[in-house]
């Protein structure tokens, strides 16, 4: 029967990694996939985790089941660490998920369960996985423009006058901070917009958050989501572990859905336990731990914020530096937008062509859609890729 399987379009993002490693070129640099590098090119484990690991291993007795839904504490503690006190924790059912990932498709999994038909509305452009998932799983996506290519900013008005078109029984896909692939974000006062909107069309708004601390910091980045958890009567917020407690392979995510409505709770909470069931059954549990003790230690959390700080400051100060290096080699301010966009990612805003030829003559890999990981560079690398980009034509 398999002789029916078709060959799958390779992902772009992974495809990317598997050429940047068969390069044999020694001066070659990766600012593909969103992973976080210090000045050294490596991604290391952080202090806190780190330290966590250590306690656990002398203090865990057992690896049998957690629950359906992953420890409870895990909940609790991500609960505080996205909502903070904008919602109360008797209106958040959560569950455990393998990574950011894994909450993403139970979210829409769970969308579709709710209404089978469901079309999810998402920015263009998003995360090329999101759409993937949504196609995997047979559901509508509707674009909403998302990045204004002339300014490299986010085209709010198109955004808005897009998202009147959904209604109730739709759904909107928003990215809580540090925008996938562009690196342009919504102001907090175009958040506000944004949940009128919601309260206007009465869509539900699915909330994908993966790299909470690596934009403004850990609260403002936040806000958006909290403002919109507080402010609707249900949304679905996806939270990833990976980036900010730099546990990629531990696979550490989670689900939340909340319900203005308390008496909600058990429905919602059931529905995440029984998605987890059908899909793989008990969460992964050993990144959660870790996340949970580093959450509830207060001399871990102080570690592991400082850490998540430095590795925000730096990022930020590549942005700085990359945009001075464009303003020199290029004479003129064009590029200014590197250093206002946040989190991991900018989008320079070219043609796959020139792209390619960064990656063909100066051996720098970026995205095909020009998204570039800031995170990739150093000091040293800042100039040779800025040089490189104004060389292109870009
Ligand atoms: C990315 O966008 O590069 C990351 O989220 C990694 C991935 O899985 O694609």
């Amino acid at each position: 029967m398999f002789e029916t399987l078709k060959e799958l379009p390779a992902d772009k993002i992974l495809m990317l990694m598997q050429m940047f490693k068969d390069d044999p070129r020694s001066d070659k640099i990766d600012l593909g996939v969103g992973v976080y590098k210090n000045a050294e090119g490596l991604t290391p484990v952080m202090r806190a985790i780190k330290a966590a690991e250590k306690q656990l291993w002398e203090a865990e007795t057992t690896k049998t089941y957690t629950g359906l839904a992953g420890d409870p504490a895990y909940g609790a503690a991500m609960t505080e660490l996205v909502l903070a006190d904008a919602v109360s924790a008797a209106n958040v059912a959560a569950a455990a998920t393998p990574g950011g990932t894994g909450a993403v498709r139970q979210g829409f999994d769970m969308l579709k369960m709710a209404k089978p038909d469901v079309r999810v509305f998402v920015s263009d452009p998003t995360w090329p996985n999101h759409l993937s998932i949504l196609k995997h799983l047979g559901i509508e996506t509707v674009p909403y423009r998302y990045f204004d290519e002339e300014t490299r900013g986010v085209d709010f008005d198109g955004m808005m006058a897009d998202l009147a078109k959904a209604q109730k029984g739709d759904a909107i896909l928003l990215h809580g901070c540090c925008h996938n692939p562009t690196g342009a974000n919504l102001t907090l006062a175009q958040w506000k917009e944004v949940v009128a909107l919601l309260l206007k069309t009465g869509a539900t708004p699915m909330i994908d958050i993966a790299y909470q601390g690596f934009g403004d910091g850990l609260e403002e980045d936040a806000a958006g989501t909290r403002l919109v958890a507080s402010s609707v009567p249900e949304c679905l917020i996806a939270a990833s572990c990976s980036k900010n407690f730099g546990i990629y392979r531990e696979r550490t995510g989670i689900l939340m859905a909340v319900s203005a409505d308390a008496s909600r709770k058990k429905i919602l909470q059931g529905t995440l336990n029984h998605l987890n069931r059908q899909n793989f059954s008990f969460p992964p549990d050993h990144g959660a731990r870790l996340v949970t003790m580093v959450l509830t230690d207060p001399a871990l959390r102080a570690e592991w914020a400082a850490e998540l700080e430095e590795v925000r400051l730096s990022m930020l100060s590549l942005r700085e530096q990359l945009a001075a290096e464009l303003r020199r080699f290029s004479g003129s301010d064009r590029f200014g937008f590197v250093a206002q966009h946040r989190g991991m990612f900018s989008r320079l805003g070219t043609t796959p062509e020139l792209v390619e030829r960064l990656r063909t003559e100066h051996g720098i890999y970026m995205v095909g859609d020009s998204r570039l990981n800031i995170a990739g560079l150093n000091r040293t690398t800042v100039p040779i890729l800025a040089e490189a980009i104004v060389k292109v034509g870009i």
